[in-house]
C-alpha cells in the first residue's frame, strides 16, 4: 500500500516536472520566434528605407544630368531663336516663334516631371509603370540606344513595398546595362496576369559569364546583382538572370500576387 502511494507520488512529481520542463521549453521557443519575427521586421524596414535612399540617390544623379543636358539645352535653343528673330522677315519669324513655343512646352513638361520625381514618394505617386517609363525616357536622352517598353494584360497597382523594391531592381538592371553592356537595344516588358506580375529587361550587349551567379557565388562582382537577388527574395519574387556572350543579358522578375510581403 505504502509502496503504491509512494510510486504514485513519484510518478505525479515526475509528470509535474515534465510538464514544467515542456512549458519552459515551449515558452522559450515562442519567445525566440517572436524575437526572430521582430528582427526580420526590422531588417525588412531597414532594407525598404535603404531602397528608398538608393532610388533617391540615383534619381538625383539623373535629375542633375537632365537639367544640364536637356532642359538647359532646350532653353538655350529658345534663347537663340529669340536672339536671331528679325521682325521684318515674317516667315522665318513665325517659324521661330512656333519652334520656341514647342520647346518651351517641352521644357515645362520636363520640369513638371522633374519636380514630381523630387518628391520622396514619387514611385508610389506615379506608380511603377510610369516611373519605369520616366527612367527610360531619361536614359533615352543620354545614351544612343533603341529602347522599347511594352505592357501586356490589364494593368494593376502592386503593394507599395513591392513597387519600391521592383523599381529599385529595374534601376540597377538599367544602370548595369548602361555601365557594362555596350548594348544598342533595351527591351522592357511588363506582363500583368491575374496571379503573377512579370518584368523582363533584356539588352543585346556583350553579355558576361553569369554561371557563378547561378551558384550564388558573387566573388569578384559588385553589390548590384547580389542586392537585387536579396531584395527580390524579400517580396517573394523570383529573380532570374541569363547572359550569353556577345548576345546580351536578360533579367526576369516574377512576382506571385498572393499576400506575400515578408515577414
Ligand atoms: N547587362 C550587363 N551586360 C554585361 N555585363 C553585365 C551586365 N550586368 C552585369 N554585368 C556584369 O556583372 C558584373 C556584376 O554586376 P553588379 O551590378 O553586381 O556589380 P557592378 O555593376 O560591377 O558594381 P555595383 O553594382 O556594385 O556598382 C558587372 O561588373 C559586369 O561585369
Ligand atoms: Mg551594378
Amino acid at each position: 500500500m505504502t509502496v503504491t502511494i509512494l510510486a504514485t507520488v513519484i510518478v505525479l512529481i515526475f509528470l509535474g516536472i515534465m510538464y514544467l520542463v515542456t512549458l519552459v521549453f515551449y515558452n522559450n521557443k515562442k519567445n525566440r520566434m517572436i524575437k526572430e519575427k521582430l528582427t526580420m521586421q526590422t531588417q525588412f524596414q531597414q532594407t525598404l528605407l535603404q531602397t528608398q535612399l538608393e532610388i533617391q540617390e540615383q534619381t538625383f544623379k539623373n535629375i542633375s544630368q537632365e537639367i544640364h543636358d536637356n532642359i538647359g539645352q532646350v532653353l538655350s535653343l529658345v534663347k537663340l531663336n529669340i536672339n536671331t528673330m528679325e521682325l521684318d522677315k515674317p516667315e522665318p519669324l513665325q517659324e521661330k516663334i512656333d519652334n520656341s513655343r514647342t520647346l518651351i512646352t517641352k521644357a515645362i513638361q520636363d520640369l513638371r516631371d522633374l519636380s514630381k520625381s523630387l518628391n520622396t514618394d514619387y514611385v508610389i505617386e506615379l506608380g511603377l509603370m510610369r516611373s519605369i517609363e520616366y527612367e527610360l525616357e531619361m536614359i533615352q536622352r543620354t545614351v544612343n540606344c533603341e529602347i522599347a517598353f511594352t505592357a501586356n494584360g490589364k494593368a494593376y497597382r502592386l503593394e507599395r513595398q513591392q513597387e519600391l523594391i521592383l523599381f529599385r531592381i529595374v534601376q540597377e538592371v538599367l544602370h548595369n546595362i548602361i555601365k557594362h553592356s555596350k548594348a544598342t537595344a533595351i527591351n522592357v516588358t511588363a506582363v500583368f496576369e491575374p496571379e503573377t506580375f512579370t518584368l523582363t529587361i533584356a539588352d543585346n550587349g556583350i553579355g558576361f559569364d553569369a554561371g557563378k551567379i547561378e551558384d550564388h557565388n558573387y566573388e569578384g562582382f559588385g553589390l548590384g546583382i547580389r542586392n537585387m537577388h536579396n531584395r527580390a527574395k524579400m517580396i517573394n519574387a523570383d529573380y532570374k538572370l541569363t547572359s550569353t556572350l556577345q548576345k546580351g543579358t536578360t533579367v526576369t522578375i516574377t512576382l506571385p500576387l498572393i499576400k506575400n510581403i515578408q515577414p
